[in-house]
């Protein structure tokens, strides 16, 4: 198959997400036609490596046969069933499954089809369980600065980025705020994790808030936006018990850090901390079905349960669908029988030492942040000096520059213009020393290019 005719079919009728009428318009328009393990094929037969994991979610990589075989065999069984008054086999499944690798008392499990349905309900429940105590002024939600959190319109509120939200803002609930992330910031001298600023800051929004308005707190343990920021140590114990002091629920989104991209099962595991509710999906099948959800803690269910609200007032036809959770069930037997995430804790240093590598030969990298299988790599125009990009130079690199360095070097990987200049780096977790070295080599190539671009545009 070559690639015009459906090069044409795409660039006639397919609506693209978030890409320019002009990108999508291009001759470069690649189009993805097969996968196997870590790499993935073009109807031209150019094989890229897939540093991204899709989407941050093929986290098994391409072409695996038990995860077909097993949605192959819930449809010929039952292909389909709600979870509204019933139950059945697969998803019960994949609930406890989820449940026995959640931290503490985190023991039910509710499923839709997505991230932003994920933290969609997030954001139901809490206010849903507030209402059900009688706590009924709380509905505001508190969320960081660069952090993206799903599409929907309550969720866009939630978002952090401001392309994205700025068209549709008549169109928001105002009850979000929005306080620093933890990039940068550092416990001071003789200090601890309550006196980082990223920490005063969630305080005092609650406060100037006031408490008995405030339903949640939502942050990714590790942050995608600003690119791949990890938080101080004891920084999210210093959230629970700012949650716990002002009645407000903590809600770990984890739609990319959960299911072993930081190397466990979740990141609330990694940080030790128990949130009220875990948001997840990609990563949760392998992205071989699309499925997401909220993981509750016990009590807070129970309480609902047993106040006169009763119940979860929040649903969806597919939530739940026997063949996404089917696939979910085998999708983390095969993590487990194959120690995925051991896998990742056993290459996650030669994996940072590698990008580190690649910062030390160009002088144009400011910085290589992240844990796991989730790096940032951040430019700037000299690092030696510590200068950083000009506006032009930003706008030249985001604009179209780093894109197509990143195509010449058969790698799918992100140019990010969130906060920074970045190149986000997330590779199936099942990528060996060999694959880190190629992300590695050709990731040199791309910063090589940059360095050299730079040296050209002075500007
Ligand atoms: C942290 C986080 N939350 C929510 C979402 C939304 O997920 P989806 O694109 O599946 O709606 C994403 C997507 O990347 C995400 O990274």
């Amino acid at each position: 198959m070559s690639t015009a005719p459906n090069q044409q079919r795409a660039q006639a009728h397919l609506l693209p997400h978030f890409t320019k009428g002009s990108a999508w318009g291009a001759d470069t328009l690649a189009t993805i036609d097969r996968g196997e393990g870590c790499y993935v094929w073009d109807t031209d037969g150019n094989r890229y490596l897939d540093g991204l994991a899709g989407l941050f979610c093929t986290n098994l990589g391409h072409g695996r046969s038990d995860l077909t075989a097993a949605a192959s065999k819930q449809m010929d069984k039952l292909a389909f069933f709600p979870n509204w008054g019933w139950s059945h086999p697969a998803a019960a499944e994949a609930a406890s499954m989820i449940a026995e690798r959640a931290p503490g008392d985190i023991g039910k499990v509710f499923f839709v089809n997505s991230g932003s349905e994920a933290v969609e309900s997030a954001l139901k429940f809490a206010r849903n369980y507030h209402w059900s105590r009688g706590d009924t002024d709380r509905y505001k939600v508190i969320a960081r600065d660069w952090a993206y959190h799903g599409t929907t319109l309550g969720t866009l509120a939630v978002t952090a980025i401001p392309k994205f939200k700025t068209h549709f803002a008549p169109m928001m609930w105002d009850g979000v705020r929005h306080v620093r992330n933890t990039c940068h910031d550092e416990i001071p001298q003789g200090g601890t994790a309550a006196d980082l600023e990223s920490v005063k800051a969630i305080e005092a929004q609650i406060l100037a808030e006031g408490p008995e308005t405030v339903s949640m707190v939502i942050a990714e343990p590790v942050q995608n936006g600003r690119g791949a920021v990890v938080p101080p140590e004891g920084y999210w114990q210093e959230l629970r018990r700012i949650c716990d002091k002002y009645g407000v629920l903590l809600c770990a989104d984890e739609v990319i850090n959960a299911f072993g991209r930081l190397g466990y099962w979740t990141g609330s595991e990694r940080f030790g901390v128990v949130p009220d509710m875990i948001t997840f999906a990609k990563g949760v099948t392998s992205a071989y079905q699309p499925l997401g959800g909220v993981m509750v803690r016990d009590p807070l269910v129970e309480e609902l349960w047993q106040s006169d609200t009763a119940m979860f007032n929040h649903g969806s036809t597919f939530g739940g669908h026997p063949v996404a959770t089917a696939v979910a069930v085998a999708n983390m037997r095969a993590m487990t029988d194959e120690n995925v995430l051991d896998h990742v804790l056993a290459h996650e240093d030669h994996f940072r030492r590698q990008l580190e590598g690649v910062m030390a030969a160009h002088n144009c990298v400011s910085e290589v942040r992240g844990t796991g299988y989730f790096y940032a790599v951040e430019f700037c125009a000299d690092a030696a000096n510590g200068v950083g990009l000009s506006e032009a130079q930003d706008l030249a690199l985001r604009g179209g520059v780093l894109g197509q360095f990143v195509r010449d070097a058969k790698i799918m990987i992100r140019p990010d213009d969130r906060g920074a200049t970045f190149l986000a780096i997330s590779p199936p977790l099942i990528a060996d020393r060999e694959v880190i070295d190629d992300l590695a080599s050709r990731v040199d190539q791309i910063v090589g290019r940059t360095d050299q671009w730079l040296e050209d545009n002075r500007q």
